[in-house]
Formats: C-alpha cells, sequence, structure tokens
C-alpha cells in the first residue's frame, strides 16, 4: 500500500468542555472504547500500516501511552504536533516533510463509519489513483460542507457551513488525496476565521477537474462526535451493534490479526 493515513486529532474540542480541560477530545470514550480507535480502524481496515497522528504537544503523552508507536496493533505510528487548531489543511500540511510525497488518506479524529462492504468500499477508492472525498446525506447540511451539483450530478462547489445550503449532502471526514496534494496546499490562504480549510482545498481541486466525489448511501452510518449529544447518540448506536451481534466495531485487535500484521498471542 503505497498510501500512508493521517489522523487528525488536534483542536481545543471546545465544545466539549469541561472534560477536554483536561483530556484531549479523541480519547474520550464512544461506548467502549476511545474516539480515535474508530477512525484509525478505518485506516487499518484498508490495511494502511503507516499512520502519522497530528496531536497537540499538550496532548501527545496521551495518545503515547494508549497507543504508543503501534506496534502492538502491527502499524507504525508518529505522532505530529500542531498546537493551534489553525485548521484541517493546516493540520495536513504539518505532515508534508514526513510524508515524503506518498499518496495519503487523511481522516479526521472524532469521525465514525459504519456499514455493509465499508472496507472493500474504502479499498477501491483507496486504490484508485484519484483525489476522493465522500459525500453523505445529513438532515442538517448547515453544519458542514456542503456539497453544490450541476444538472447532471457533477460536484460544482463545496460550501463550508452555508446559512442556505444548496443540497442535503455533506463532505464527511475521510479524504483520499494524491502525492502532488501539497503543492496545491500550499497556495492556500488562511479564512477569515484563520484556519486553512480543507474546503478551500477541495475547491481548488474541483476548479482543476482533479476532485471526485463518492456517494455513501442509506447502507451507511456516518457520525462525528463534536457534542455531548453526539457522544451518546454514537455510544448507543456502537453498544447496540455491538450488543445484538457480540461482534466488535473498531476492534484495533482483530483487525491487526486478520491482516496479519499480528500473532494469536499478542
Ligand atoms: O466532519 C466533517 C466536517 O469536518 C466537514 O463536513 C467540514 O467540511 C470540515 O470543515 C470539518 O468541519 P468541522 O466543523 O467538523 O471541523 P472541526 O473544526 O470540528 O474539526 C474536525 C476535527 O479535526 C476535530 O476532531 C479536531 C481536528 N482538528 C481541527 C482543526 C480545525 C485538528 O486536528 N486541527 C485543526 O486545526
Amino acid at each position: 500500500m503505497d498510501r500512508v493515513g493521517i489522523i487528525l486529532a488536534g483542536g481545543y474540542g471546545t465544545r466539549l468542555r469541561p472534560v477536554t480541560n483536561s483530556i484531549s477530545k479523541h480519547i474520550i470514550p464512544i461506548h467502549d472504547k476511545p474516539m480515535i480507535f474508530y477512525p484509525l480502524s478505518i485506516l487499518m481496515l484498508m490495511k494502511i500500516k503507516k499512520i502519522f497522528i497530528v496531536v497537540t504537544e499538550k496532548d501527545f503523552n496521551q495518545y503515547e501511552k494508549l497507543l504508543g508507536d503501534g506496534s502492538n496493533y502491527g502499524v507504525k505510528i508518529n505522532y505530529i504536533f500542531q498546537n493551534e487548531p489553525l485548521g484541517i489543511a493546516d493540520g495536513l500540511l504539518k505532515c508534508e516533510k514526513y510524508v515524503k510525497k506518498q499518496r495519503v488518506c487523511l481522516i479526521l479524529g472524532d469521525n465514525i463509519f459504519y456499514g455493509s462492504d465499508l472496507k472493500l468500499n474504502f479499498t477501491k477508492i483507496s486504490n484508485t489513483k484519484k483525489n476522493t472525498i465522500i459525500g453523505y446525506r445529513v438532515s442538517k447540511p448547515e453544519n458542514y460542507g456542503v456539497i453544490n451539483f450541476d444538472k447532471k450530478n457533477k460536484i460544482t462547489l463545496i460550501e463550508e457551513k452555508p446559512k442556505k445550503p444548496k443540497s442535503n449532502y455533506v463532505v464527511t471526514g475521510i479524504y483520499f488525496y494524491e502525492k502532488y496534494i501539497f503543492e496545491y496546499l500550499k497556495k492556500l490562504k488562511p479564512s477569515k476565521r484563520n484556519e486553512l480549510e480543507i474546503t478551500d482545498l477541495n475547491n481548488l481541486l474541483i476548479k482543476k477537474n482533479k476532485l471526485n466525489c463518492k456517494i455513501f448511501g442509506r447502507g451507511y452510518a456516518w457520525l462525528d462526535a463534536g457534542t455531548f449529544d453526539d457522544l451518546i447518540e454514537t455510544s448507543r448506536m456502537i453498544a447496540t451493534l455491538e450488543a445484538r451481534q457480540n461482534l466488535k466495531v473498531a476492534c484495533l485487535g482483530e483487525i491487526a490479526f486478520n491482516n496479519k500484521w499480528i500473532n494469536k498471542e499478542k
């Protein structure tokens, strides 16, 4: 697999204060495991072994304790510091010199995906040599990057948290990028809220006809866990699924074992 994974686990987690005064948001549990296990499991399902986790220096020791260098799960984890939340695109740019011109799968540390054939479909996308984002229908698009389409359902623009969304389809927090993406990233300027916006990067790619959008339909669940209500809702969903099937969602040990990255003993 010539693709590296990047998980964004920086930011202040302001909507989860006071918990996030002392605990990094992405370590808070979703049902029976830390939030970051969910995006990490997605990378591992695609057999991505080389993983960078973007964290603040203040939170680093929490991740170090939890995941270390990744060897317990057969992956190789390196930590990159982003001390201020200067944007998702800024987090990606901070990884440039370590990524060394490899293709990238960027995933937000608070994103949870679940559905049938998830492994197969993500692997297919990962193997395609195209920049790709995943769109998903939601009831409150105004909270996300909203996808605008033309009459032929071709993506024309992404609007970040618009007051009047032009569709119900939004950009999920998983992005597949080709090697040259860092050249595009360097063209970005900070937005009004002083962030390098991933949406600006994607709009640049759309203009150049270099961005694919794949829609995940009803067979998938996609949630992000930014608020206390999200934590409860997401935890309930995972708890229900796991209890009903007696199978775990995002079980890193199981995925590593199935990938033949660790032995039975480990
Ligand atoms: O979840 C999907 C959405 O994620 C997209 O639809 C939006 O287009 C995209 O901008 C983003 O919106 P959010 O408002 O959800 O992004 P948020 O600022 O909450 O950051 C998402 C995660 O990324 C969060 O868990 C913390 C991490 N992060 C964020 C920023 C801004 C960083 O690690 N560093 C950062 O600088």
